[in-house]
């Protein structure tokens, strides 16, 4: 595998690109804190790395697209991924507001999905996703994320997204909308998951 350039950073782990068996990749590796205890550092960033395999593989096998699983390095607290050819959402949305609508609806149909399969994504932001050329939306950075969802999971998932979404996009209130009407129209048992927003909503607010 080719040493790559960093093309991404984040507050945790590096993102870097590289190339696995010929195929365009990306490493995404958490690189140790100084800060905690090494034998205890050490799980902590393996326990997230396997976690964010595990959601990865598990909302792929329920229909969801998430970058194709190259390799995890458990001792370097990495995994080689796919390297999805597309844009993130945020972009998309920050430069072509007049496709936010269709977009949103996509969005939608996918948190949907993996909702339906009882998967948590655990940080659901418009960074976190990349449209594809074909308009698929796929799903990145699982780590969060859990299985065997309960419903008070899956509304805070969705409560954490509407809070992400509307401060990074303010002005796209009309899209929200259609994302949530699009999401509520395909996850089962829509009516107990708004409850559960609207009850999460209030906690915030009295407390
Ligand atoms: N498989 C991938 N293909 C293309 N770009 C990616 C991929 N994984 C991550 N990235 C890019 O790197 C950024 C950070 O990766 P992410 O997994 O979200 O880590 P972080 O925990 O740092 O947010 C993403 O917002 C995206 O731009
Ligand atoms: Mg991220």
């Amino acid at each position: 595998m080719d040493a790559g350039t960093d093309c991404a950073m984040g507050a945790e782990a590096t993102i870097t690109e590289s190339d696995f068996l010929g195929m365009d990749a990306v490493v995404k590796q958490r690189p140790p804190k100084t800060y905690r205890l090494p034998e205890l550092d050490h799980h902590i960033r393996s326990s997230r790395t396997r976690n964010e395999a595990r959601i990865m593989h598990e909302a792929r096998a329920a229909g969801v697209r998430t970058p194709c699983i190259y390799d995890i390095d458990l001792k370097e607290c990495s995994i080689t991924m796919e390297r999805m050819d597309g844009r993130m959402v945020k972009d998309v949305l920050d430069s072509e507001p007049e496709r936010a609508e269709e977009v949103c609806r996509r969005v939608g149909e996918t948190i949907a999905r993996l909702h339906s399969a009882r998967i948590c994504h655990g940080d659901l932001t418009t960074s976190n996703m990349i449209l594809m050329d074909d308009g698929e939306v796929c799903l990145i950075d699982l780590s969060m994320g859990c299985t065997r969802a309960e419903t008070e999971d899956i509304g805070v998932d969705v409560r954490l997204m509407e809070r992400a979404f509307t401060s990074a996009h303010v002005e796209l209130e009309d899209a929200f909308s259609v994302l949530m009407d699009a999401y509520y129209s395909n996850v089962p048992d829509a009516k107990s998951v708004k409850r559960k927003v609207e009850e999460i909503r209030n906690r915030g607010r009295y407390t």
